[in-house]
């Protein structure tokens, strides 16, 4: 069986909630250089994964669902929105060498991002591969190209 919108993406969930915890536990233990390198790391992933579901993948659902104002894409984009504020304070936190303050921001994004990802999980990523039919791998083609 081919590989799924769903796969990938969950797949990319996992990596960066990995960085996640790598990082906060630096920022815990006041391990900088780690804090420095994961917590840029997570970021550069987390951005780059909302890039992939703004600019291809949330289109695509619009499209072929014909789901767009009013449906999940909607409150989806409008959570990106959310984590924005916080993931500008983990930056902050990392260049501060600020460990608590990364530790209360991770936790504030986690409370968005959690619930985030189920719901992009349970509904929108199979409800995408649904609709893209024969077209799935192309698309998933070109969310691939973005992680090179
Ligand atoms: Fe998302
Ligand atoms: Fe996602």
């Amino acid at each position: 069986m081919s590989e799924t919108i769903s796969i990938y993406m969950e797949q990319d969930h996992d990596l960066i909630d990995g960085i996640a915890e790598r990082a906060v536990a630096a920022a815990a233990a006041g391990d900088w250089a780690t804090l420095e390198r994961e917590g840029s790391e997570f970021l550069r992933r987390l951005r780059r994964h909302i890039e992939m579901e703004e600019d291809l993948l949330f289109p695509a659902f619009e499209q072929r669902t014909g789901m767009a104002a009013g449906g999940p894409s909607v409150q989806m984009r409008e959570e990106h929105v959310q984590m924005q504020p916080i993931l500008a304070q983990l930056q902050s936190a990392v260049s501060g060498q600020d460990g608590p303050g990364y530790e209360r921001a991770t936790q504030a994004l986690l409370e968005i991002l959690v619930p985030h990802n189920q719901k992009e999980e349970q509904m929108m990523y199979p409800m995408l591969d649904e609709a893209m039919g024969a077209d799935r791998q192309a698309l998933l083609a070109d969310v691939k190209q973005m992680a090179l």
